[in-house]
């Protein structure tokens, strides 16, 4: 009898360090790249509206191209071919492709040129498909077409990838952005049945669990922008329990929230939201806009986008949100950016608005105060508490008093007053 013993104490620990051993961690990257403007947030709009199926009217009608792109962006580096060709690509929630600018793109197509190149016959892996696709923006389309190949992420060889060798990038929305491309993190529904390459992941066996982790970090001083972690959870980042709610439906990574409140004014009574780590804005449907405007008395400019008086930071509301029982909050110092315009500081509210959206799209603004599970085999998204811990996630001193508004440059209002403390 006792010699059964150690063989399954043995297997037990090869179980067990297997499992530990599953759980890769993928850097996020968050490089500052200049000001943030006014520019940068029309851009990010025009980007989103085409993202979420809504033509955005204000681009089409004007001749402003897509200046600038944004400038604040999570992105994760991510290999595709044999030998390796290694893009820096947006870590996307909101969508679900996974797309690279090609060699074959035009020399006039300046994004794409400014960028790192797929070379399909450089790499030994490289399947043809001969798919197409194309993206609708406001300004033009992003075109391309599908290929395959082995893409490597931290080590994780996933085989027989479909992506798209991106060929023409509208307007000059992605000239300036740090990323070459996006890896699309929602479900196979948004690609058009295309395996994402987290299903991919799945089925290749290449995780232990179907699920990923993720925290953003937003302190302005670090590049480190947070982790993925790929298979599971790890419970030295949050604290008290991971509050799970059922995702509404496959495509976004779409949920119901209970209740947004600010003062006592109920914004949201069961509305469906989105977690996109792609946008660092919070969008609203229109009615909830002009409440929440009313309630910072911020001043809209006519766009969609309300500006808020910088001398009054400090006697902003907190904002409440209710996400299965448990309430989330996000302080000015959250929903608050900063901007520069013509040597003018300019304090954005972050809670946005794009013609004809009736969801509520949490960006990094919401995402980046919690610890969240996308948990694709259950089809459920959780939320945590981060750990008050400065390593992980914001780390914030106690709200005292209004911060200096000494030359503030990219910075959020959060970030500005941690250096000044630090
Ligand atoms: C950002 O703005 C600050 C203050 O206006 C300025 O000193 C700095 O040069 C700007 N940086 C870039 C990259 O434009
Ligand atoms: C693509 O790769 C092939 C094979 O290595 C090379 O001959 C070709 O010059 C590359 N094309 C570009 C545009 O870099
Ligand atoms: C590669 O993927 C394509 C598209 O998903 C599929 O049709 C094909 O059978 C796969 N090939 C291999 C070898 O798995
Ligand atoms: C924060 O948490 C991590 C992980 O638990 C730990 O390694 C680190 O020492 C903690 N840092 C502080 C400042 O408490
Ligand atoms: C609201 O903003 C306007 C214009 O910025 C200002 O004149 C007014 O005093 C503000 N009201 C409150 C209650 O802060
Ligand atoms: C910004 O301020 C500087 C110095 O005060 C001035 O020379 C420059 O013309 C101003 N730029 C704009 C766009 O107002």
């Amino acid at each position: 009898m006792q010699v059964g013993h150690p063989p399954i104490i043995a297997i037990f620990l090869l179980l067990l360090g297997h499992s530990m051993g599953q759980l890769r961690r993928t850097t996020i990257n968050r490089q500052i790249n200049g000001n943030r403007t006014h520019a940068n947030v029309k851009a990010e709009k025009i980007v989103l509206a085409a993202k979420y199926f809504l033509v955005d009217k204000q681009s089409s009608q004007t001749t402003q191209v897509l200046t600038n792109g944004f400038n604040l962006e999570y992105t994760i580096r991510v290999c595709i071919g044999t030998p390796p060709q290694c893009f820096n690509l947006q870590f996307d929630t909101g969508s679900s492709d996974l797309w690279v600018p090609s060699v074959k793109c035009p020399s006039t197509n300046v994004a794409c040129q400014e960028h790192n190149k797929y070379n399909s016959s450089a790499s030994s892996t490289y399947v043809e498909d001969g798919g197409g696709f194309s993206l609708e923006y406001g300004t033009g389309s992003l075109l391309g077409f599908r290929s395959r190949d082995t893409v490597n992420i931290d080590g994780m060889v996933i085989r027989n990838q479909t992506f798209v060798e991106a060929v023409d990038e509208p307007g000059s929305a992605f000239v300036d952005v740090i990323f070459d491309g996006i890896i699309g993190m929602a479900f196979a529904s948004l690609s058009g049945g295309i395996t994402t390459p987290f299903d991919n992941i799945i089925r290749q066996g290449l995780v232990q669990r179907p699920v990923f982790s993720v925290y953003l970090r937003r302190d302005g001083s670090s590049q480190s922008g947070g982790e993925v972690i790929w298979g599971g959870i790890d419970r030295s980042i949050y604290r008290g329990c991971i509050n799970y709610v059922p995702v509404s439906l496959p495509a976004y990574w779409q949920f119901t929230v209970n209740s947004v409140k600010v003062r006592d004014i109920l914004l949201c009574n069961g509305c469906q939201a989105i977690a996109d780590t792609g946008t660092s804005l919070i969008v609203v449907p229109l009615r909830a806009y002009n409440a929440i405007n009313r309630a910072l008395n911020a001043t809209d400019n006519g766009e969609g986008e309300a500006f808020v008086d910088c001398s009054n930071l400090c006697k902003l509301p907190n904002f409440n949100l209710n996400i299965g029982g448990s309430t989330y909050t996000l302080t000015p110092k959250d929903y608050i950016y900063k901007l520069q315009d013509n040597n003018q500081t300019l304090c954005l509210s972050g809670f946005s608005y794009l013609e004809g959206n009736l969801l509520w799209i949490l960006g990094d603004i919401f995402l980046g105060t919690v610890y969240t599970v996308f948990d694709v085999g259950q089809e459920r998204i959780g939320f945590a508490k981060l750990k008050k811990n400065s390593t992980y996630g914001i780390y914030r001193p106690t709200y005292v008093r209004e911060p200096p508004s000494y030359g503030i440059d990219y910075s959020f209002y959060g970030d500005v007053y941690y250096r000044y403390f630090t």
